[in-house]
């Protein structure tokens, strides 16, 4: 753990100050390096500024197929998803999304959000952000501030995130905390990682234990939401605990998950 802060620490100090590209891979690598420093040493993701480039809106809407992305994405035998904007849909490890895909209605939900505005990380599917709307008003309630933090990703972004922490962490670590480009529900727009002030805005395992973040595992599928990467699952889900990944499933299936206590890959019968 101390050797991961060092090296993030480190990593910093190399990449400088003055290059818009390293400094808006370090605000996002950040984002999830914090995930494996805990306590007084935690970096301080919400003090760097955010530069992300990515399309906006706007953009998007009159460009569904990302051509750059398709172009520099890696091959790999995946299956790839038959309907990519199924709200059921399941992306893992063996399981992509097409080439080049994007999500059709994409919008801001309006919540309070750690990022920038405009940036596309705001972003998620129309029914996807209605619910996280809701899944925060009623957090609220009951005196919890949730944030929202990083929901849209392209694979083009991931693909520059993704060979960023190769080139700086290792292939080892990467096939803990991050999906390969086209494997990520963050393409999906149906993913939304939260955080609150009671862990400083950051992407950490301590945020399951506060009462917030005890309140999302119980309450999250009420709204549609799925704790995609639950605790001591990774051999099955592939990744790390990350109580802060929500993914939209609907009330339905998210609930049916829910009180069945199994994992996304169990629920549909990709593990035996
Ligand atoms: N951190 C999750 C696994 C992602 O990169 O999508
Ligand atoms: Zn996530």
């Amino acid at each position: 753990m101390k050797r991961l802060i060092i090296i993030a620490s480190s990593v910093l100090i190399m990449t400088g100050c003055n290059q818009d590209t390293a400094e808006t891979l370090k605000s996002d690598f950040l984002t999830q390096a914090d995930l494996v420093v805990e306590g007084k040493e935690t970096l301080q993701t919400n003090q760097l500024e955010d530069n992300e480039t990515d399309m906006n809106e706007e953009e998007q809407e009159n460009n569904p197929t990302d051509e750059s992305s398709e172009r520099n994405e890696p091959e790999d035998n995946a299956i790839i998803v038959e309907d990519p904007h199924a709200l059921d849909v399941v992306v893992n490890k063996v399981r992509r999304l097409p080439k080049g895909f994007v999500p059709k209605n994409l919008v801001e939900p309006q919540v309070p959000f750690n990022a920038s505005e405009g940036n596309p990380k705001r972003l998620l599917r129309e029914e996807a952000a209605n619910a996280l709307e809701e899944l925060f008003a009623a957090a609220k309630e009951e005196g919890f501030d949730l944030v929202a933090q990083s929901g849209y990703r392209s694979i083009e972004r991931q693909i520059e995130l993704y060979n960023w922490y190769v080139e700086n962490y290792g292939q080892d670590w990467v096939d803990q905390y991050s999906a390969v480009p086209g494997h990520s529900e963050h393409h999906t727009g149906l993913t939304m990682d939260i955080t609150s002030d009671v862990v400083a805005m950051e992407l950490v395992e301590a945020f399951g234990e506060t009462e917030p973040g005890q309140w999302v595992e119980e309450h999250a599928h009420e709204y549609g939401f799925v704790i995609r990467y639950p605790k001591g699952k990774s051999d099955i889900t592939g990744y790390s605990y990350e109580p802060w990944h929500l993914r939209y499933f609907g009330v339905e299936t998210a609930t049916d998950i829910y009180e069945s206590g199994v994992t996304v890959e169990e629920y549909y019968g990709f593990v035996e």
